[in-house]
């Protein structure tokens, strides 16, 4: 790293340029987990490892401190993984566990660690009888060393994405099939949930499927997959309870037919700044979108900036990772044809276009990706 503060360049901000950065990239179905190269100024994208694993995480996350590696599972038993990161290439298969509680018949489908002490790590099942998640404690080298808790959303609910406040003391789940948003509090000693609040998505059939919070701890954006928009909710400061605020910007086109689309993901850029977000064409010949907004100093989205199609349907995937040391770049990921793209946010970031594409083809990559440096 030259620099370890955000400085303004060309309109975006970013920590570092001219570096080389890796990502690590995750599949439905096919073990393998990949991580591919970025050259920032040569604007290159290559596959510099590829590693034969024994579960294929649909989703996988880093540790606060880029050391571990945590990876969902869909082989048996279904739960979650945990590796040890000596670099983006160097990584070691360290345990995994399963899905305890009323959850052992769902499909473990996201993963999140905190990073405040005592770093425990989050995920959620989806589908099966009963909606659970699920609280796993780790070592101090960060290897998860057990189920801390098995805890119920209800029986209505699939939880499909959480996110945190910036103080990582409150935990927001996105319940697509139950069309809720749920609001944990988490114990900073344990790691364990309690359940603060539930409130409903803006309107019947919304689901809310992925959500982000700004670093203000203001504002909580909400993919709703079912409306194909993203939603904007205000965060009580006293109670940390989103509320909508009535404010929601379309991830489709106003003459498509929204039943041949479902949203899937929104983040925050590197600043603060910006705001991505994306829909996935549910037909074979639909493109899925990708949208940037701007946001005020404390999160209020203020423009949709740009509503583009993306190469492909994005399959189950169409996934958004904006780099951690820049506004400029973002990883898009498909597993309709099986490709990584780098997208560059427009100086004004008014627009988006890609900059560099790998085809990873496997039969079942490429779920999300995480940028490693
Ligand atoms: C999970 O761990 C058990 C016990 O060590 C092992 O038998 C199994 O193969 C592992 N499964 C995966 C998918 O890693
Ligand atoms: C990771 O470390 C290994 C040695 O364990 C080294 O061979 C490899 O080049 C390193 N990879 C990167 C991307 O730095
Ligand atoms: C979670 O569920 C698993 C499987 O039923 C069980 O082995 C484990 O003891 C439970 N853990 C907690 C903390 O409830
Ligand atoms: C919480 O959300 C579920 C949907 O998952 C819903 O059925 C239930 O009524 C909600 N409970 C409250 C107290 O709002
Ligand atoms: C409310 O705001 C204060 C001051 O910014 C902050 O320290 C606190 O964490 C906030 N509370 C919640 C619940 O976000
Ligand atoms: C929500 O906003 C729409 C216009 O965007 C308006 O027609 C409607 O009255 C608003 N609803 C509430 C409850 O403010
Ligand atoms: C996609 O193909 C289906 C079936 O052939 C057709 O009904 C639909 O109109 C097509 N959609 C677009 C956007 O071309
Ligand atoms: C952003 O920059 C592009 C050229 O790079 C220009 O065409 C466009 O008008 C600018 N938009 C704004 C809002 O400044
Ligand atoms: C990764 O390697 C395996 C063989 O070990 C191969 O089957 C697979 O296609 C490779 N993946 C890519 C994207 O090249």
């Amino acid at each position: 790293m030259r620099a370890s503060t955000p400085v303004a360049l060309l309109g975006l901000a970013t920590a570092v340029m001219g570096e080389v950065h890796q990502l690590i990239v995750g599949t439905f179905g096919t073990e393998f987990l990949y991580t591919l190269e970025f050259d920032d100024q040569a604007l290159t994208l290559d596959l510099i490892s590829n590693m034969s694993t024994n579960a294929a995480s649909s989703w996988i996350a880093l540790s606060h401190d880029k050391k571990n590696l945590y990876g969902t599972s869909w082989n048996i038993p279904t739960g979650y993984v945990s590796y040890t990161l000596n670099n983006a290439t160097d990584i070691v298969y360290d345990t995994n566990v399963t899905i305890g509680g009323d959850c052992q018949s769902s499909k473990a489908i996201f993963i999140m660690a905190s990073s405040e002490p005592p770093y425990a790590v989050y995920g959620s099942p989806f589908g099966g009888t009963a909606d659970c998640g699920s609280v796993m404690s780790v070592n101090a080298d960060g290897v998860i060393s057990g189920m801390q808790q098995n805890y119920t959303y209800s029986s209505s609910s699939g939880v499909h994405g959480m996110a945190f406040n910036p103080a990582n003391t409150l935990l927001y789940s996105s319940d697509d099939s139950g069309n809720a948003l749920w609001t944990h509090s988490v114990d900073q000693t344990t790691g364990e949930l309690t359940y603060v609040a539930n409130v409903s998505g803006p309107a019947t059939g919304s689901d809310p499927r992925h959500v982000a919070v700004h670093p203000s701890g203001e504002y909580l954006y909400v993919i709703l997959e079912g409306a194909n928009e993203l939603a904007q909710y205000s965060i009580d400061n006293a109670t940390g309870v989103p509320s909508f605020d009535n404010v929601t910007y379309p991830l489709i086109p106003s003459d498509a037919t929204s039943s041949s689309y479902w949203s899937d993901e929104v983040a925050v850029s590197f600043s603060g700044n910006y705001l991505w977000a994306t829909s996935r064409g549910r037909a074979t010949n639909t493109t899925g979108y990708i949208s940037g907004f701007s946001l005020s100093t404390t999160g209020a989205i203020t423009q949709q900036m740009f509503l583009t199609p993306t190469t492909s349907t994005g399959g189950t995937s169409n996934s958004i990772a904006p780099s951690g040391f820049s506004d400029k770049w973002a990883a898009l990921t498909d597993s309709a044809s099986g490709f990584v793209e780098i997208w560059e946010l427009a100086a004004n970031g008014s627009a988006a276009s890609i900059v560099a594409h790998l085809d990873l083809v496997d039969g079942g990559c490429c779920a999300n990706a995480v940028w490693y440096n």
